[in-house]
């Protein structure tokens, strides 16, 4: 590391964006499997990019077919891979986009290593705080079942743990909403926070 010097670039962050004419920002989802991360981050992609925003989504169960292809479920693993994350999530926003990151991202320490690659309001954590009761009934992948039976070990919220944020920037529990609330919850932060224009 000692011997690698940073690269100042000629084009600025801020002149990546304003080309764009959006500001950058990162929406981190957290949460169980089944949680309905990657439904709601999709949904929140497709309403953005209708209107006309420069968007990108992470997600895990892809990310893990590719970057990430290396890594499995140990806890070091899953440090790594939200590193990998994290880093590849700042580089589409240096670049002016709209990040959407879908992640079970089940340790605080890490999601706080995230947060702190941005500057002050651009990380938005989003913490899908659906009951796991739910996210088992539903169990899309058959994973929780799997899971139940040991065919699967170290499975977040079976025998592995996941820490809940406490102070996550939005909530939302898809037992109770629906996606499209959930969308209209996550626009009306964005434009509160001055994020996305209103319209
Ligand atoms: S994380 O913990 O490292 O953030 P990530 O979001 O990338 O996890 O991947 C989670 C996805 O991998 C789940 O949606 C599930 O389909 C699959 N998976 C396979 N094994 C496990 C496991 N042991 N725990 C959690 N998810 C698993």
């Amino acid at each position: 590391m000692d011997d690698i010097v940073w690269h100042a670039h000629k084009i600025t962050r801020a002149q990546r964006s304003e080309n764009k004419n959006q500001k950058p920002c990162l929406l981190w989802f957290t949460g169980l499997s089944g949680s309905g991360k990657s439904t709601v981050a999709n949904a929140l992609d497709v309403a953005l990019h209708n209107s006309g925003y420069h968007t990108f989504l992470l997600d895990g169960d892809n990310v893990r077919h590719g970057l990430c292809r290396d890594l499995g479920f140990s806890d070091e693993d899953r440090v790594e891979n939200i590193r990998r994350i994290g880093e590849v999530s700042k580089l589409f926003a240096d670049a002016g986009l709209v990040v959407l990151s879908a992640f079970i991202s089940p340790f605080s320490s890490d999601r706080r290593m995230v947060r702190n690659l941005f500057p002050a309001g651009e990380f938005i954590e989003v913490f899908m705080d659906t009951p796991i009761e739910t996210c088992e009934q539903r169990d899309p992948k058959g994973m929780y079942r799997k899971a139940r039976s040991g065919k699967i070990k170290h499975f977040t919220g079976i025998d592995s743990p996941y820490e809940a944020p406490e102070r996550p920037e939005v909530r939302l529990d898809t037992s109770t909403m629906s996606v499209n609330e959930c969308v209209e919850a996550l626009i009306a932060y964005l434009g509160h926070r001055d994020l996305i224009a209103v319209k």
